[in-house]
């Protein structure tokens, strides 16, 4: 009998292959390239993405076999979900594989703002030894505005107690006794851009949160304020941000996803407070290994016309 096709359309932890099994012929693409993907997708059985590749309308019509799309992460942004409904195919993700390494990298950010790390290790290595320039500021005492209060933005609320931060939040989805729990302040959007000295953002990619920090955010926002965005380009107006950059609105920013990946040479990258990494925060051995075993084991079940459970 012939076995189920799974296509994995990006590089994925070798422990997915091994989660999978031996039930499976397992087929290999760049997701990324459409001019692979249409055609490797016309045959097979289940894909398993990241975010490079775009399940949309296109490419689900194009798989007539399709049953199951696996997405190795969180966002479901890459995949279009009505789409796939509307042709009976079974979308999976893995909600908390990866909120531990997004969290950790959301203070590896605010860190390296607070201290000039990527700017001085940069100056340093090209000769110049410059105390005075890259004096930081410590994050002790300093109000730090989460935008979006959810896995990730509660475990990054959770690690910068230790740093004695008082942390506000905008969430309009949580409960007064939930933020209470997690010893942060829910305020409105302007409060929290008004008063925070760090400010990051855990939202997903939707068509009313793309461009929620724009031009009037950032005139809202202390200029001695940095801007983190390990969420989803877009969140942050790249434009506006460039703005701000420019006219001294904000004190830096740290940038790990962009509208349009890969994204090499942004206006904004010019800068020397700010600080990009290439969409890295689920970029972690864990995060990739939890993921991968996590979309193999619901492929695996989709394909057996078993039930999926809620991550
Ligand atoms: C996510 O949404 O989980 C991340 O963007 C995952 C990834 O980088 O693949």
């Amino acid at each position: 009998m012939e076995k189920p096709v799974v296509l994995l359309a990006e590089e994925l932890s070798p422990a997915t292959i091994d989660a999978l099994g031996p039930d499976f012929e397992i087929r290999q693409t760049d997701g990324a390239d459409r001019s692979q993907l249409l055609p490797a997708i016309a045959d097979v059985d289940a894909i398993l993405v990241r975010s490079a590749t775009k399940v949309d309308a296109e490419a689900i019509a194009a798989a007539k076999k399709l049953k199951v799309i696996a997405r190795a992460g969180v966002g479901l942004d890459n995949v279009d979900i009505k789409a796939a409904t509307q042709a009976g195919v079974m979308v999976v993700n893995a909600p908390t594989s990866n909120i531990i390494s997004a969290a950790e990298l959301t203070i590896g950010h605010i860190l390296g703002l607070a201290r000039n790390i990527a700017a001085a290790n940069a100056a340093l290595k090209a000769g110049e030894w410059k105390r005075s320039r890259y004096t930081g500021t410590e994050l002790y005492e300093k109000k730090v505005g989460i935008i979006g209060l959810g896995r990730i933005g509660a475990l990054i609320a959770a690690r910068l107690q230790a740093f004695e931060t008082q942390i506000l939040a905008y969430d309009p989805y949580v409960t007064s006794a939930r933020a209470a729990q997690l010893n942060v302040k829910l305020v409105s959007l302007d409060e929290l851009l008004e008063q925070s000295d760090f400010i990051t953002i855990h939202m997903p990619k939707t068509p009313e949160t793309m461009g929620m920090i724009g031009a009037e955010a950032f005139d809202k926002m202390k200029d001695t304020a940095y801007v983190v965005n390990v969420a989803r380009g877009g969140l942050i107006d790249e434009d506006a941000l460039h703005t701000a950059l420019k006219e001294g609105k904000i004190a830096g920013a740290a940038i790990d996803v962009f509208v349009k990946e890969p994204s090499t040479d942004l206006p904004f990258f010019a800068f020397d407070n700010v600080v990009v990494t290439p969409h890295l925060g689920a970029s972690t051995e864990e995060a990739q290994e939890k993921a991968g075993i996590s979309v193999a084991k619901s492929v695996r079940l989709a394909l057996a016309g078993e039930l999926v459970p809620d991550a």
